[in-house]
């Protein structure tokens, strides 16, 4: 049974550069404490009329298909992993399919967060070994400045994430050995509260503590869409960045240290980490306790932010327009986010 391998690879971001002097016009914040605190410098943020988390979808994977070398009407699969549906449904997926005018086939979203396009790659890894579909496109987007609290109440949210999409053409490989080696995904919803978006949602209040839920409101949680839900900022992200952050150095190594064991391997055969890009804290944290050197583990977030399921795929795709991937180099993606969710994929590539 072959292995499936990446054809294809691309990203897209748009042009508007927002820096974090940017961010001062809006919120009380500044560029060190930004800089000092999550490593970005500057993010991308979607033309707001023009573009949209499948548009930009679209653009990275017009780039993916045509290096994979075929066409948007070879793809027989797609899956959309992303938090910032254009619409509350249908997912990005089937509004992907019209925009490239593909045929009738399936299309899945995927809501994993961080985690999004590793759990959407694992998904595409097993459809391609079973010989069900042969050229899969996955898809990584979003467009968090649509949907960010820009006051200085938002502020420890707003800071880190920015707007972009890559995409992969997922096919069956040709030599052996070459390819997917593993992917491992995991979640513990204990927390799923630390780091979410509540509304809107059917939830009427039930999971939420009761120091995140306001119950003095009768309206917010009763209703899907409030009044009280925009007046107190409750249709923003919330979350509890220092509970996210000891998490995620735990369970960052953990993922990858599995993907390295199930194929009898070390961190000194990597050739390439690229970790989701949360916070540059983390990663130089996750690089540390597995004795990687610089050149082992790829990041960006200093220039795109964090941008959720695109952020491995965007990276990705830079590590190797920039000849730091080749062919037979061993890579490990790995991804740690909202729910909680992680999960990691080894590849021979
Ligand atoms: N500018 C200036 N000050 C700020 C800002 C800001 N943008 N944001 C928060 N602060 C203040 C806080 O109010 C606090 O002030 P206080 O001490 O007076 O109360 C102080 O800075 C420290 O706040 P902390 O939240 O403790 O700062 P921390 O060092 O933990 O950094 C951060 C915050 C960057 C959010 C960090 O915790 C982090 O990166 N966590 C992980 C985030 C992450 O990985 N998310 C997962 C991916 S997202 C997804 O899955 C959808």
């Amino acid at each position: 049974m072959p292995l499936s391998k990446i054809a294809g690879i691309g990203y897209y971001v748009p042009a508007n550069v927002f820096t974090n002097k940017d961010l001062e016009k809006y919120m009380d914040t500044n560029d060190e404490w930004i800089q000092e605190r999550t490593g970005i410098k500057e993010r991308r943020y979607a033309d707001r009329l023009g573009e949209t988390t499948t548009t930009m979808g679209v653009e990275a994977a017009k780039i993916a298909i045509e290096r994979a070398g075929i066409t948007p009407l070879d793809i027989d699969f797609i899956i959309f992993a992303t938090i910032c549906p254009d619409y509350y449904f249908p997912g990005c997926g089937v509004l992907l399919q019209r925009a490239m005018k593909m045929k009738e086939i399936g299309a899945l979203d995927v809501r994993n967060q961080c985690s999004g396009f590793v759990y959407a790659l694992s998904v595409a890894d097993q459809f391609i070994r079973s010989g069900m579909y042969k050229n899969i496109l996955v898809v990584g987007s979003e467009k968090h400045s649509f949907g960010l609290d820009f006051s200085t109440r938002g502020r420890n949210v707003s800071v880190i994430f920015g707007d972009g999409a890559g995409a992969v053409v997922l096919q069956p490989a040709a030599k052996e050995g070459q390819g997917i080696l593993s992917t491992h995904l995991h979640s513990d919803g204990e927390s799923a509260e630390i780091l979410a978006m509540y509304n809107p949602g059917t939830h009427a209040n039930h999971w939420l503590p009761e120091k995140l839920a306001d119950f003095d409101d009768k309206e917010i949680g009763e209703l899907f869409i409030s009044h009280a839900m925009i007046d107190k900022a409750q249709l923003f992200p919330n979350m509890d960045g220092p509970a996210v952050f000891k998490k995620a150095v735990v369970k960052f190594p953990e993922v990858i240290t599995e993907a390295l064991m199930k194929n009898g391997l070390t961190p000194a055969d990597l050739k390439m980490l690229i970790p989701h890009q949360a916070n540059l804290r983390i990663a130089q944290f996750v690089q540390q306790k597995l004795k990687l050197n610089d050149d082992q583990v790829y990041n960006n977030i200093q220039k795109f932010g964090n941008t959720t399921a695109a952020s491995i795929p965007i990276a990705l795709c830079e590590a190797w327009e920039q000849g730091k991937i080749k062919e037979g180099d061993l890579v490990c993606l790995a991804a740690f986010g909202s729910g909680f969710t992680w999960a990691s994929a080894l590849i021979r590539w």
